[in-house]
This record gives structure tokens, sequence and C-alpha cells, in this order.
């Protein structure tokens, strides 16, 4: 019998098998991302398992059960013939690094990680309770790769000019927090392309604000600082 939306148990039942193949293959886009897979596969002829294990000097056993999954999700296409997969174009545009923004490897990351965490999320769920930013293992390294693309993109020539008189202000020098900066890249754009004025960025977490610092550093920015604080419980 089917329901309102015109679905009835078959369907659905489709539906659900379909949601857990693809989330099989996003998992698998995600570790793709992160050995190089796709970089690797841009812009190439059609290779075998061997060759792509060889060209990203990784185990060949386990890059032929990757290319299985990306050639059965139709990520990448398989002659059988000559045992070989190429990874088209209008695909790599959306996997690969020189896509920046557009490389959605990077959210595939986040399906993984929060799969890290499901069993404290069960634990919170009957106990109540939250889970810190520490049971979120890569979260800043994720957050600042994802982030940083659409900060380098479009921060200091699109956004800021958003707001009224901002750029103006910023270009004569003013004090500046970013709370809850993560790594801080936001900060250190701002601080390299504004010198008269003074960037603070406030984190809870030593791993991000340690990033920024020594990005700040390796820039030579000395009008951009980071201070650990919890927003929610400092003076500021
Ligand atoms: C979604 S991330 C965004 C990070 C950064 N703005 C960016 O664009 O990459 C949120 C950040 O807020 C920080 N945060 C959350 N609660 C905070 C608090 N109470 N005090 C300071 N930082 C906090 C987290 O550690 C995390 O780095």
């Amino acid at each position: 019998m089917k329901n309102a939306e015109g679905e009835d148990g078959d369907a659905f039942l489709e539906r659900l098998f379909r949601m857990l193949n693809d989330a099989g293959t996003a998992l698998m886009l995600s570790v793709g991302g992160r050995v190089g897979h796709f970089d690797a596969m841009d812009g190439q002829a059609a290779m075998t398992s061997s060759d792509l294990a060889a060209r990203a000097q990784l185990d060949e056993r386990y890059v032929r059960e990757w290319l299985g999954v990306m050639a059965t999700g139709r990520i990448v296409t398989y002659n059988r013939d000559a045992k070989t997969y190429q990874l088209p174009a209008h695909r790599a545009d959306f996997l690969t690094t020189r896509a920046g923004l557009a490389n959605l490897t990077l959210q595939a990351n986040y399906l993984s990680l929060l799969g890290q965490v499901e069993d404290p999320i069960v634990d919170a769920f009957r106990n109540g309770g939250g889970l810190s930013y520490a049971y979120f293992p890569r979260f800043h390294e994720l957050m600042a790769a994802e982030s940083g693309a659409v900060h380098d993109a479009t921060l200091l020539d699109v956004t800021l000019p958003l707001v009224p008189g901002l750029v103006d202000q910023l270009t004569h020098g003013i004090d500046v927090a970013d709370v809850g900066c993560g790594s801080g890249h936001a900060i250190n754009l701002m601080a390299g392309r504004f010198p008269t004025s003074r960037f603070l960025g406030i984190d809870m977490s030593d791993e991000a604000i340690s990033v920024g610092r020594d990005e700040a550093r390796s820039l030579g920015l000395t009008n951009a600082k980071f201070d650990r604080a919890d927003a929610a419980r400092a003076r500021l």
C-alpha cells in the first residue's frame, strides 16, 4: 500500500538499500581523498590497480578493493578486458585537490569522523551529557581544510566588502577578534591584507590555536595574536 507520498514498502526498501550503498561509497570517497587516489588518477589514461598502487605507493590489494567500490559506485569507469580503471574529468572536478571548494571528498571525511564517535553518542542518548571536541579526532584538521578553502576563495574580496565601511575601517586600523577562530586562517589572511589593524583569534582548542600561531609566525605577521580561552566562561 502506498503512503501519501506515493511510496510503498518495496519502494522504501529500495531507497534504504540505495542509501546504504551510497553511504558505503561515501566512506570510500573519504578514504580515496585522504590517500590521494583521485589526484593520482586525475587526467591520467586508464590504469590497472597495480599502476595506481605503484603511483600512490600503496598496497595493491587494498587499492584493488577500493577501485572495485569506485567502479560499482560509478565514480570510476572499468574496462573488463584490460582490467583498467579511469577517472572521468567531469567527476575529477569534484573529487580532487585542484577542485578546491568543490572537492567533496572533504565533506565525506566528516562521515567517517562521525562513525568514530558512534559509541559515545549512543551512550549520550542513554545517559545525557555532551561530547567535547576531543572526541572528534581530526575535527580541527578537517575544519581547517574546508573553511581554509572557503576563506581563501571569498573572505577578503567577497565577504568583508559585504559589510558597509568595514574594509575602510580595517585599512585605517581597528581591533578585531575572531571568537572560535579554529586554526586561525581567517585571522592570518586579514592580518596580512590589513597590516594597520590588530587581530586576535580566540579558541578553546590548544591544537587549533597552535596551528594559527605557527601560520602567523611563518608568514611573519606581527599583528595577529592567538589566545586559548573558553568564550563561554572567560571574561574577554
Ligand atoms: C565550526 S568551528 C569553526 C572554526 C573557524 N571559525 C573556521 O572558520 O575554521 C568552531 C570553533 O569554535 C571553537 N569553539 C567552540 N566553542 C567555543 C568556546 N566556548 N570558546 C572558544 N572556542 C570555542 C571550536 O574549538 C572550533 O574551533
